[in-house]
């Protein structure tokens, strides 16, 4: 069969940064080390003045076309995947391709362009949606340019505040790609749940805690599902192990659940038997409550065992890099957890190609999605391409007072004026709206 998946993938952060440790903390009240080992975040990305989800999409797709060489006329579909969208009918997509023609002769007349909303996992959605295209033969030599872009931003003052974040991913999918092929098995965990939802209105009702129930309990069920086509997971199966990080903690609660199902009854099981027994098994107790004990108490101390921490120092730890410094990027999340795996394989020396990675996406209200990936020969020149550790470095640091004329520009309810921080450079900039209400955009030199 083709081999399907992502091409090339580029990165766009918002251009300020919301330093959790030195800026939040303090007016919170709060030990940084809430922040920075609790949620395991250091900082937030946050869009300056003239940056949005268009811009900030476009630009990461305009890196991309450039880098690779492409023309609108290879591009067969653009879809955007987002939960920030400012328009129920017109899709983000239309702006970004707008965007783009302002830059490239050809246009995007022929191309099929959607918008995906399912919370985080839309991203994931978009991509699926790009490899089944190319798979159905539908694509005539072209390909699919994904866009996942948001701005997550939560009320002032929420429990979500410290969660925040902006920017975009944008990936190419192809054939024969150069960098990840996408496995055709994949695992769903999905029910009606209200975790977090936005009806209607800019920033998020969530029940936080319950969140993260629903994310292990979701993504629990996608590892069965997937493992009932694909065989049971083994832990040394997969290099890495992207998660969509709505901030590392979350991360770290799913590992180790994880973990716990991939060694079950395998050799690595019985090692540790002498060290924390074996796992309880539900037939061995009399209540679902006794049982439920009996595993919190088990992974409480497998959480503490050499070979678990030297499996999440491989595999789960070098994902959460480039997340622990921009924040919560919803629909690009799990994208930058990818990238974020990627680099560190080039900057260790991992000799990845050939290797599966195992990716986790969620979307709250509630769906988790998981399938595998094989990463491709070459890889290494595509990862070394990204100038992601740049973009970060370069961010303006903003004070407290400058974040809440920052977040107030950014709601939709607010009208408010403000002087950009940094300058734009050869980049899209938003440049007010026209008759119709529609944002409108420019390419600055
Ligand atoms: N040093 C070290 N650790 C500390 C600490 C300190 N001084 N103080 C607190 N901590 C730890 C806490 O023990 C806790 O860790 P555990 O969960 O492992 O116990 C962690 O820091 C966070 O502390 P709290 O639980 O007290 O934090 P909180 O009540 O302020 O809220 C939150 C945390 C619920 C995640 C909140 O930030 C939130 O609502 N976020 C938005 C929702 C979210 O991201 N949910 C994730 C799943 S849903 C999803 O994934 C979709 C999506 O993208 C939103």
């Amino acid at each position: 069969m083709t081999a399907v998946g992502i091409d090339a993938m580029e990165v766009w952060t918002g251009k300020l940064k919301l330093d959790l440790a030195e800026t939040f903390a303090p007016q919170k009240g709060d030990d940084p080390g809430k922040y920075t080992k609790g949620l395991g975040l250091h900082a937030s990305s946050f869009p300056d003045a003239y940056e949005d989800i268009v811009t900030m999409g476009a630009n990461a797709a305009h890196r991309l076309m450039d880098r690779k060489g492409l023309e609108p006329e290879d591009i067969g579909r653009i879809d955007v995947a987002t939960e920030s969208a400012f328009d129920n009918s017109k899709p983000v997509s239309t702006y970004i391709a707008g965007c783009l023609e302002q830059v490239y002769d050809g246009d995007f007349h022929h191309a099929n362009k959607g918008e995906r909303k399912f919370a985080c996992i839309a991203g994931t959605q978009s991509l699926d949606d790009a490899v089944n295209w190319i798979l159905a033969g539908r694509n005539r030599g072209r390909g699919a340019l994904v866009v996942a872009t948001d701005t997550a931003l939560y009320a002032r003052d929420d429990a979500g505040e410290a969660t925040q974040g902006a920017g975009a991913v944008a990936m190419y999918i192809t054939e024969d790609p150069d960098l990840v092929e996408l496995s055709t098995e994949q695992g769903y965990g999905s029910a009606d749940e209200t975790d977090f939802l936005k009806p209607n209105q800019q920033f998020p009702s969530v029940d936080g805690k319950r969140s993260i129930q629903v994310y292990l309990a979701r993504m629990r069920e996608a590892l069965e599902d997937f493992e009932s086509v694909s065989g049971k997971s083994h832990p040394d199966d997969y290099e890495y192990i992207p998660f969509h990080t709505p901030y590392p903690g979350m991360v770290r609660k799913a590992a180790v659940l994880g973990y716990r199902h991939m060694i079950r009854d395998t050799e690595i099981e019985a090692e540790l038997a002498d060290q924390i027994g074996t796992q309880p098994r539900r037939e061995d107790f009399d209540s679902a409550e006794a049982f439920e004990q009996a595993i919190r108490d088990y992974m409480d101390e497998l959480k503490n065992t050499e070979a678990y921490r030297e499996w999440y120092a491989d595999t789960i730890e070098p994902t959460l890099d480039i997340s622990s410094h921009v924040g919560n990027w919803y629909t690009g999340s799990v994208h930058i957890a990818r990238m974020s795996a990627l680099r560190h394989a080039v900057e260790n020396d991992v000799d990845l190609a050939g290797k599966r990675m195992l990716v986790a996406s969620y979307g709250s209200g509630a769906q988790a999605e998981i399938h595998a990936e094989t990463v491709q020969p070459g890889f290494e020149e595509e990862v070394l391409a990204s100038n992601i550790d740049e973009q970060i470095d370069a961010r303006y640091d903003l004070s407290w007072s400058e974040y809440e004329q920052v977040h107030d520009r950014h709601n939709h309810e607010k009208s408010v004026e403000l002087e950009p921080f940094t300058q734009p450079d050869s980049e899209f900039v938003f440049d007010g709206w026209g008759p119709m209400n529609e944002r409108k955009y420019t390419y600055v030199e």
